[in-house]
């Protein structure tokens, strides 16, 4: 069996890194597509080198756009790869435009399309993810999901059962496999912090970057944080931040570029607590049990609240500083969601090689 894996924004990267030892150890040739959709060396290069990940076979060079544009030179240059290659299946993770121009690319190929991290919803269309999420599903042949409200919301969707799978989260593995390579690691000293003496912080999803006065109550909730902040800043947000005069490291924010996934992990895990929007921290967070205040109008990660690692507020100041006294006066003690564990890969190889059905029709 011979699977193409399409990776293309920094989560991308995280998720596929268990998976390509995994599916060979179980004879499942493996390759990596990268859409460029992520191209800055801390955006993507870094990961390949922390994560020891393969270098991908194919560079699409895809690069920045509008939704459109950027989905659109995606799936034209993916077409062109698998009209070629006709793997006999495509792995697409996750929710970001690469997923879905993949998923649209294969299926009408009629190459099966495997979503890994299916079934989540925010129940928010105006999120660019909860429209690919969607779409991607409905275009699934094999649905990977991490955790079992995911399998519900995709039968309550329409979606054979016998094409859902409960794997478990592969973000939860990637951070399992990175932890001792990260024991030694003292990544908050770098920026002059104490272990366990400030918050992390990380603003990216457009609702809070595309809207100044969102994002101005964040930065100002940041500022009057009891602990100093490290607030490693997305190439989406450094422009908003400049454009509204919210850019200077005073009152003990301190601004840095992203960071690579083993400083992020040492930072996340000797943080007293993080703030965040990131979908993939308040599971990391969690993982790592430092409390988690999610600055969002909703959530897809709802059982990290559930566990009690994390508590959902919308981008209001005054919510989020008694969202951050709460976490930072809180127990780190809950338990971890179930299969968020170091075997998802191979249920994962395990799904794969007991086979794909096709669509109906196909
Ligand atoms: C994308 C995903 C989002 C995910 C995030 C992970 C979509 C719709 N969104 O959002 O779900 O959470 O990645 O980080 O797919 N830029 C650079 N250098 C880069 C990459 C981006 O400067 O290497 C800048 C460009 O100005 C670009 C902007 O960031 O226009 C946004 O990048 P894009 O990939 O479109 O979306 P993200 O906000 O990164
Ligand atoms: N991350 C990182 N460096 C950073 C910020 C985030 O390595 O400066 C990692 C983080 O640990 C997690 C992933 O990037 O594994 C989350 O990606 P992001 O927040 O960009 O996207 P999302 O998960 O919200 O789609």
């Amino acid at each position: 069996m011979r699977v193409i894996v399409v990776v293309g924004a920094r989560p991308n990267f995280i998720k596929v890194a268990p998976l390509v030892p995994a599916l060979t150890a179980h004879g499942i040739a493996a390759d990596i597509v990268h859409t460029g959709q992520h191209y800055d060396a801390a955006m993507s290069d870094v990961f390949f080198e922390d994560l020891e990940l393969p270098e991908p076979r194919w560079f699409l060079g895809v690069g920045s756009g509008t939704h459109a544009t950027q989905t659109a030179a995606a799936m034209v240059k993916l077409e062109e790869l698998l009209a070629v290659e006709r793997p006999d299946a495509l792995l697409v993770v996750g929710d970001v435009n690469s997923t879905l121009a993949g998923a649209l690319a294969a299926v009408k190929l009629h190459i099966p399309v495997v979503h890994l991290e299916a079934g989540l919803r925010s129940r928010d269309f105006s999120m660019p993810e909860e429209v690919n999420r969607l779409v991607t599903d409905q275009l699934s042949a094999l649905l990977l999901t991490p955790v079992r409200e995911a399998d519900e919301n995709l039968v309550r969707e329409g979606v054979d059962p016998a094409r859902i799978r409960f794997v478990g989260n592969v973000m939860a593995e990637s951070l399992l496999r990175a932890l001792p390579r990260v024991e030694a690691r003292d990544a908050c000293a770098r920026y002059g912090l104490a272990r366990g003496a400030y918050v992390l912080a990380t603003v990216h999803r457009p609702e809070n970057t595309d809207h100044p006065e969102r994002l101005a109550e964040i930065v100002a909730a940041l500022r009057e944080s009891p602990l100093p902040v490290l607030f490693p800043v997305h190439p989406r947000t450094r422009p908003r931040l400049a454009e509204h005069g919210l850019l200077a490291s005073a009152h003990g924010v301190v601004l840095t570029d992203p960071v690579g996934y083993l400083d992020m992990l040492s930072l996340e895990r000797d943080a007293a607590a993080i703030v965040t929007d990131s979908g993939g921290v308040q599971e990391e967070a969690c993982m790592l049990h430092t409390p988690c205040v999610t600055v969002r109008r909703s959530t897809e990660r709802r059982i990290t609240i559930e566990v009690g690692a994390n508590r959902l507020v919308g981008a209001w100041r005054d919510k989020i500083s008694a969202a951050l006294a709460d976490a930072l006066a809180s127990s780190r003690d809950w338990p971890t969601p179930e299969f968020w564990d170091d075997r998802v890969s191979v249920r994962v190889a395990e799904a794969l090689v007991s086979g794909v059905e096709p669509m109906p029709g196909v």
